[in-house]
């Protein structure tokens, strides 16, 4: 077997002609026309209020941030096991982040634990759809409402994802997504904000353009753009747009052979011989699944350390994923000394798989049985 990486990303072959198309137009600085075909693309096909392409998710999580008007003192509620930005989008604007814990049967944060973590001062609630996996949006806008709270939804691997029928990122106040080239359609770097309540959207507009209505100014609304916000410069160019939509056009094709090799992982690895081993992802009824990460949890941090090994000596990456933020050296510290059992236990113990478009079925059987003689040889 040739050596199997941890991720190919996908080169759909249509990112050169909108490129080009880009270049003819001499058109390359932000919201020029591919940039309007991805943000319209998203907005008909998934019925979002509005799309705004950013150059990150994390720069759409800092967005959100300015947008939901975060000020020094106010409490965020954050899921541990996260990647560092659905947090630092919150520290960077003073907030004091409260980690909440994870569910015993996926990363998602436990919902059953936030009433307990609201106090006078929490202004904001940010859940993580882990492997695009949705969290539990009733309790969560229930809690927001009565609460009055502010819902940014880190939708990071939540493309072409849902919770009942509703698209993951359309379901709080705002949504933000990723395109790093990690994800299931990506730009290298990319990212979109996800503005769910009407109200919102001409501010949000306005930082995003480094705090002036420039975006009214081209609709011809004023005759002169002005700073009337604060702001930064949060828009990609039309190149990154013009690539990012290039791989769009091919989001179902790309979608069904993701969703295609994730079940081929389910039937290998879902077996009852292996339960005592570990753990394979759990889906609840009202989440989709987008195929965005196999993952496998183990019983402890040695067993996942020996695998990766095991599975390296085999050509095989698997990677771990997020240390959980409590324990990180920049917040351990600042943390308020509650344990979060399974934000550690997934820090420890999950192991991500190979998954990406041009991976083979029988690639995945191998790299299967390669799991199960590791744990049939301990
Ligand atoms: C949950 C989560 N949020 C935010 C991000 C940041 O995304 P980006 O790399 O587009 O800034 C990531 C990165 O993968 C992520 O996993």
């Amino acid at each position: 077997m040739t050596p199997i990486p941890f991720n190919k990303p996908y080169i759909t072959g249509d990112e050169l002609k909108f490129i080009e198309k880009a270049m003819s137009g001499r058109k390359f600085s932000g919201d020029g026309p591919h940039t309007q075909l991805c943000q319209d693309f998203f907005e008909k096909n998934y019925s979002f209020t509005k799309a705004f392409l950013t150059t990150s998710c994390t720069d759409a999580l800092e967005l959100a941030a300015i947008a939901a008007d975060i000020q020094p003192g106010d409490e965020v509620i954050v899921p541990s096991y996260t990647f560092v930005s659905t947090a630092n989008a919150f520290v960077l604007r003073g907030a004091k982040i409260v980690f909440a814990d994870s569910n015993p049967l996926n990363p998602n944060i436990d919902v059953s634990l936030i009433e307990s973590l609201i106090t006078s001062k929490t202004k904001a609630l940010v859940p993580v759809h882990y492997a695009g996996v949705a969290c539990n949006m009733d309790k969560i806008m229930e809690l927001a409402e009565n609460n009055n709270l502010i819902v940014i939804e880190d939708a990071a691997q939540g493309i072409h994802a849902f919770f009942k029928e509703k698209a993951l990122g359309g379901i709080g106040h705002y949504g933000a997504v990723s395109f790093h080239e990690t994800k299931n359609v990506m730009a290298g770097e990319g990212g979109m904000i996800l503005v769910n309540d009407p109200k919102d959207v001409n501010r949000t507009e306005v930082i995003r353009e480094k705090g002036t209505n420039r975006a009214s100014f081209i609709r011809g609304e004023v005759d002169e753009y002005k700073w009337v916000d604060k702001g930064s410069s949060f828009l990609p160019s039309d190149l990154i747009a013009a690539f990012l939509y290039g791989q769009l056009i091919h989001l179902d094709t790309i979608q069904s052979r993701r969703i295609e090799l994730w079940k081929h992982y389910y039937l290998e690895l879902k077996l009852p011989e292996l339960e005592r081993y570990f753990r394979v992802p759990v889906i609840d009824d009202f989440s989709s699944n987008n195929g965005h990460i196999f993952y496998i949890v183990c019983n402890s941090r040695q067993e996942r350390a020996g695998l990766i090994a095991h599975l390296k000596k085999m050509g095989i990456l698997a990677s771990f994923h997020y240390q959980a933020l409590h324990q990180s050296p920049f917040f351990r510290k600042q943390h308020d000394g509650r344990v979060l059992p399974f934000a550690d236990k997934y820090s420890d113990c999950l192991l991500r798989l190979p998954l990406f478009f041009e991976l083979e079925k029988p690639q995945i059987s191998f790299i299967s049985q390669c799991i199960r003689e590791y744990y049939q040889s301990t």
